[in-house]
């Protein structure tokens, strides 16, 4: 019997974030592998004019949980949704409610964010920092808590290289900013928000390194630990293989690239991709809950959840596997393939392709203009190549993050636990990982027919054939337009062709020699 799951038997769980990414798949192994837990407290807001429950019952309805619903059939009644927005004070809790978390909690897995890079400052300060320090001060009344699990990310630290599982203090103190957000109008803090993130590069790494150190000052006296995984991406093993429904970082790029709408784009192929699955984070995170309640460490603990110091795959590999996924042919065919270009830090290429990609979504905005349609392509590139452009800073560099504590941990674990709640990324083959993390993309977060793959590999085809012929003719329309202005591109035009001329004449008067 694992230990880490008996741990959790019987036991009243709050997680916050629930209906996100990472809290459905962390919800899921803790049913399937404890189903005799007691209650898991999630904090929802109510959304789009849905009501609580049935937010909750769209969670569960998912694919994700269907092995759930054999081992623990009464999944419904062991779900206690409660009502909160944590951009409100106290969450906008009832009282009634609060009193039952206060008087039940035994462990917080505090995973709710804004994961957005480019969020306002106040919204991101609100919700990483201020609710943060809200359910801080809420654990401290809570009697029987055993552990307080607080989920940040391996890029709070991002502005330095090496980084290590430490908590990092910020130039301005978290209550200082708490403070001044809440006398300061938009526009001020927009123009203060550069000089306060510094070396950072957007306020989402920001606000998390605050949040850490909030959890650090005002977590005194309680069990804690901070988690951080580097960017979270499909599932490896647990339920299944794959499993994502989350449009964030690489598996927005995927759905482009597949869908035909990115070519390109600007990353160092030989820089660290620091994937790390979803249930990976989610085994170390019940990992470290179970360790941090049992053993109560006398500081708090940071875990780093990253892959690239202990199996490193970087963004060329990453890209050329995902080419092969996307036809269907061995990865080093595609590797091999001249006009493979899915990444390249070539700043020239990168700009052409900018053009190429806007400028057909012009025309075809056009087109549906003219035929009495809403225009729409315009928009969808621009927020496209926009999320690109955001996810640069992280696709051209690499960090080394230290894993004492997480390999630590990892030798804590009895043989059965190392096996029920894997973190160990060595064990992981990417080039598998990344073909079952394509292909899930279309079955669980785009919902397609997987027999629609044939079909599928001839659209990317056709549109590879479009992209080549635009850009020749847009090579040629520019080239053109040059000659007819510019001299110094007609005495190129004119090199070109009378060396050409010459090349054909040598090569017909060779051959007439031989002949
Ligand atoms: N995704 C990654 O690559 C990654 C990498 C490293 C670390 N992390 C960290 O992992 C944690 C989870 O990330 P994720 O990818 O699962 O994010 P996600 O899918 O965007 O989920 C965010 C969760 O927070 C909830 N939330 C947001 N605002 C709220 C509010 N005002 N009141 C109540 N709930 C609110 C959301 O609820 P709604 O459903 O109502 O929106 C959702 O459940 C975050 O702390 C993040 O920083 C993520």
């Amino acid at each position: 019997m694992s230990t880490i799951a008996a741990f959790y038997g019987g036991k009243s769980i709050l997680i916050t974030g629930a209906t996100g990414f990472l809290g459905k798949v962390l919800m899921e192994k803790l049913f399937r592998t404890s189903p005799d837990l007691k209650v898991i407290y999630i904090l929802v807001r109510p959304k789009e004019g849905q009501t609580l429950q049935q937010r909750v019952f769209q969670v569960l309805d998912s694919k994700l949980f269907e092995k759930v619903k054999e081992v623990c059939p009464n999944v419904h009644e062991k779900i206690r949704a409660i009502s909160a927005d944590l951009n409100q004070n106290d969450f906008a809790i009832s009282k009634e409610d609060v009193q039952e978390l206060l008087s039940h909690t035994n462990i917080i897995f505090h995973c709710a964010a804004t994961v957005r890079f480019d969020d306002h400052l106040r919204h991101a300060v609100q919700l990483n920092v201020t609710a943060t320090q809200q359910l801080l001060l809420m654990a401290s009344q809570m009697p029987k808590l055993e552990a307080f699990i607080h989920i940040s990310t391996a890029f709070s630290n991002c502005n330095l290289k090496h980084i290590d599982e430490v908590v990092y203090p910020c130039p301005v103190e978290p209550k200082k900013i708490i403070d001044s957000m809440e006398w300061l109008d938009d526009a001020i803090i927009d123009e203060i928000t550069p000089k306060l993130i510094g070396d950072r590069p957007n306020t989402y790494t920001y606000t998390k390194a605050l949040g850490e150190v909030v959890v650090q000052q005002e977590g005194g006296g309680l069990n804690i630990a901070i988690v951080r995984p580097s960017i979270m991406g499909a599932t490896w093993q647990e339920p299944f293989p794959g499993w994502v429904d989350n449009l964030n970082g690489p598996s927005g790029l995927i759905i482009a690239a597949g869908k035909g709408f990115l070519r390109s784009i600007r990353a160092t192929p030989m820089a660290v991709a620091d994937l790390i699955p979803a249930d990976t984070v989610v085994n170390l995170t019940l990992a470290v809950g179970w360790y941090t309640a049992v053993h109560r460490p006398k500081s708090t603990l940071v875990y780093h959840c990253t892959s690239g110091n202990l199996n490193p795959c970087n963004w060329g590999k990453m890209g050329f596997q995902v080419l092969a996924t996307f036809e269907k042919i061995p990865f080093e065919r595609a590797f091999r393939r001249p006009n493979a270009d899915f990444t390249t830090n070539n700043i020239s290429t990168h700009y052409w392709n900018a053009v190429s990609h806007r400028a057909p979504a012009i025309i075809y905005d056009f087109y549906l203009r003219l035929t009495g349609r809403k225009p729409r392509m315009t928009k969808l590139m621009n927020r496209l190549l926009r999320t690109v452009s955001m996810l640069e800073y992280f696709i051209n560099r690499s960090w080394e993050w230290s894993t004492h504590n997480t390999e630590m941990l990892m030798s804590e674990l009895s043989p059965e636990d190392q096996r029920v709640f894997n973190f160990d990324v060595r064990q992981l083959n990417w080039l598998e990982y990344i073909e079952n993390y394509v292909l899930g993309v279309k079955k669980y977060l785009l919902k397609e027919d997987m027999a629609g793959i044939p079909e599928a590999k001839q659209h990317l085809k056709r549109l590879r054939n479009i992209h080549y012929l635009f850009n020749t003719a847009l090579f040629l329309i520019v080239w053109r337009l040059l000659i007819a202005r510019s001299q110094v591109a007609r005495n190129v035009w004119f090199f070109i062709v009378s060396f050409c001329y010459k090349f054909l004449s040598y090569f017909r008067a060779s051959s007439t020699l031989k002949v």
